[in-house]
């Protein structure tokens, strides 16, 4: 057999493969055909057996026969996905309907065959686990290393989108004075800002943040720069304001543009000369530091609105580090996944965890307006609630699932123009009740080229049965 001479040179990695069949013939079959090679085959009778096999061996693949004595084949694909999500099982069934099929990839089978054991496809189809098998690990021993490749001072990333800030952070953290690091919310721009600082030429300075939203208006200058004793009711000594603090250092000035209008003026002369004076004092301090400013929001709009100086903005927006959003990074998705997994895991105490593939499908497909603090907390909480060593759909939180129309899977898009053909006039012949006249008739085709494609098709399946037809 063609296909099998692949199986045979894999002796790498042996993977255990449960077959739950009340035939013990069928096991035996099985056995025959794969034991030895790059698979290790364990056999159980009965439904109960099969999975208490399951729990012990913790196989990579189970072949079970979707009718079994006392339990429904369903069933039991299900309690062995709860056992371990990351098993894919194969439903074997001695006859083929697509109700089924669809049932079982919709539950979760890996795929659907049927009795008697097509050999040849059988054997393909395992050539195929095998590679997809041997790629994932290879994929993900290659983004353990990316990992510590590509990061800049715990910013994950990869792309181009992320490369670019990378190589701006590195260039410009030497030198700089001020850079304004721009990006929605939850897209690193804290981070980046560390990492700026962790670059600087003194990064052993403190790094102070400022959070200028969360400080009132009237506050914002004593905060900022500090005052004297007596300078107004309530200022019982001397303080200084987070400028000092970040002397020698960096002040990262978080949602800049809630700087009052009053206070920018004295802002700029702060970028432009490092000069303070303190509220209540004639006396101009000079203090060396850098700024990082953040903000989320368009300045130039603001500018406009006449709710920031542009000579501000033009000394701020002289350097600037943008941060794309997650949606348009999402080839990073991978690393950050990765990287968020083990962080997890270390913290809960857990073993290496991955995310199952529809797991991972369902985190590809979402919006993250969040971004990556949102993709942060997501797989924080999936960590946590994971019973397994794979998160699956289930330890996802809910509202992801509202909010994911989950693309068609690559068995539902690879397919032939001929099934995708088929499968449309089933779909129309169902909606008119079988009515094959006014199938045709919407189908645009004769009565008679229906029939031959009915018949065909039947011709087909006698002959070899689709092995997943969704
Ligand atoms: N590229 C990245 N790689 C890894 N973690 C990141 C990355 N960007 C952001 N984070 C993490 O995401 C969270 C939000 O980042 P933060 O810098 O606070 O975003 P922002 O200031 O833009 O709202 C933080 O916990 C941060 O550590
Ligand atoms: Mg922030």
């Amino acid at each position: 057999m063609s296909s099998s001479a692949s199986l045979r040179t894999q002796r790498a990695k042996v993977y255990d493969l449960v077959v739950v069949d009340d035939d013990p013939a069928q096991i035996q079959l099985v056995t025959d055909i794969l034991d030895g090679q790059a698979f290790k085959i364990h056999g159980a009778n009965d439904p109960q057996a099969g999975l208490d096999l399951v729990a012990k061996v913790r196989p990579a693949i189970v072949l079970l026969d979707l009718v079994l004595p006392g339990i429904s084949g369903m069933e039991l694909l299900e309690r062995i996905l709860e056992i371990d999500p990351a098993i894919d099982v194969i439903l074997v069934t001695g006859s083929y309907s697509t109700e089924s099929a669809v049932e079982a990839i919709q539950k979760g089978a890996y795929d659907y065959l049927t009795k008697p054991l097509p050999l040849e496809r059988f054997h393909q189809k395992l050539d195929k686990w095998l590679a997809d098998a041997q790629a994932k690990e290879r994929s993900q021993a290659l983004e353990s290393e990316l990992l510590g490749a590509f990061q800049l001072e715990g910013i994950v990333g990869r792309g181009p989108a992320m490369l670019e800030v990378f190589s701006k952070i590195r260039r410009v953290a030497p030198h700089f004075h001020t850079a304004l690091v721009t990006g929605e919310s939850g897209t690193g721009k804290e981070s980046a800002a560390k990492a700026l600082h962790q670059l600087s030429p003194n990064p052993s300075g403190p790094f102070v943040v400022c959070n200028c939203a969360a400080i009132p208006e009237n506050l914002f200058e004593s905060e900022l720069f500090g005052h004297v004793r007596g300078a107004f009711t309530g200022a019982l000594q001397d303080k200084r304001g987070y400028v000092e603090a970040a002397s020698g250092g960096t002040l990262f000035l978080d949602e800049i543009t809630e700087v009052p209008l009053t206070v920018q003026a004295k802002l700029l002369r702060l970028l432009q000369n490092r000069e303070i004076q303190r509220v209540g004092s004639s006396r101009t301090a000079q203090i060396d530091l850098r700024i990082v400013a953040a903000t989320n929001r368009d300045l130039r709009g603001l500018v406009a609105d006449g709710k920031l100086r542009d000579d501000l903005y033009y000394r701020l927006s002289m350097i600037e580090v943008r941060l794309p959003r997650l949606a348009d990074r999402r080839e990073d998705l991978p690393l950050l996944e990765r990287h968020f997994l083990d962080r997890f895991a270390a913290r809960y105490k857990k073993p290496t965890l991955t995310l199952s593939r529809r797991a991972q499908a369902m985190i590809s497909s979402y919006a993250w307006p969040g971004n990556i603090r949102e993709l942060e907390n997501v797989i924080g909480y999936a960590c946590m609630m994971t019973e397994s060593d794979t998160i699956d759909l289930r330890d996802l939180p809910d509202y992801l699932h509202a909010n994911v129309s989950p693309g068609p899977t690559e068995e539902e898009v690879l397919v032939s123009m001929r099934n995708m053909e088929l499968r449309h006039l089933h779909r129309v012949l169902e909606h008119v009740g079988g009515n094959r006249g006014k199938a045709a008739e919407i189908l645009e085709i004769s009565r008679t080229t229906l029939y031959r494609l009915l018949e065909e098709e039947k011709r087909n399946a006698k002959s070899s049965p689709p092995s997943v037809q969704v």
